[in-house]
């Protein structure tokens, strides 16, 4: 299968069968996300990787009950930043300097611009920040987790605030934003599988401007 077959064959599984998904695929599916890009690279998002059978029984209840929370193999926890703290941007800055082994005057200007802004806006707006970042790494390890023939369901029905007192979140001053249980579906029970794909059509999504 092609990337576009594999998207095709993809779907929001609603029912997993519970078989584990070998470590190789799991690690790839999040290097994909670690390679997502972000706004000024900063990544400001972490993930966590569930297989505790007892935390995800805590899980599920606060997650609208939905069978793939215990039934995957992995639960991926997509957690972002609660804020843009001047520690946390120089701290990505100076991994970069640290890494390329020099520093550009354009970067640290730019550094400063970010430094004189980001941290004097409310954590509130910078959450909405931080989290669209943590979506584009969603996508990546959705994408991934099709090209690995592995099934998963995106899921933002949850109470974030359970989700974070489960895991301690806020210790870390991260806040959950979406769950990726990753698993393979059990197609025999699965209502959706079946079912035809919907997608708006291709002159309706998209406009050439030539
Ligand atoms: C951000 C996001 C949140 C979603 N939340 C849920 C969810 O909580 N539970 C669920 O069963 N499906 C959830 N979905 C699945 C969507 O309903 C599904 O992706 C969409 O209908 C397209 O269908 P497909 O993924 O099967 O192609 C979510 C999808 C996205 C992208």
């Amino acid at each position: 299968m092609d990337l576009l077959e594999r998207l095709q064959w993809r779907y929001a599984t609603k029912k997993m069968n519970g078989t584990q998904v070998p470590q190789e695929k799991i690690d790839r599916i999040l290097e994909a996300a670690r390679l997502a890009p972000t706004s000024s690279g900063l990544q400001p998002y972490e993930i966590f990787v569930v297989t505790n059978q007892e935390i995800k029984e805590k899980i599920k209840p606060v997650a609208w009950d939905q069978e793939q929370i215990t039934d995957c193999s992995h639960l991926l926890v997509f957690a972002a930043w609660d804020n843009y703290t001047e520690e946390r941007i120089n701290h990505m800055f100076d991994l970069t300097n640290e890494i390329r082994g020099f520093k550009n005057e354009g970067w640290e200007n730019y550094r400063q611009m970010l430094l004189s802004s980001y941290p004097q806006r409310t954590p509130e707006e910078n959450f909405i920040h931080t989290s669209k970042q943590a979506y584009i790494g969603f996508s990546a390890a959705i994408t991934a987790a099709a090209f690995e023939e592995v099934d998963a369901t995106p899921m933002e029905g949850f109470d974030p605030a359970a989700v974070d007192e489960i895991l301690q979140l806020k210790e870390k001053n991260l806040k959950s934003v979406l769950l990726l249980p990753l698993g393979y579906r059990d197609a025999e029970n699965d209502w959706l599988e079946p079912l035809t794909k919907i997608r708006k059509s291709k002159e309706a999504f998209i406009t050439e401007i030539k």
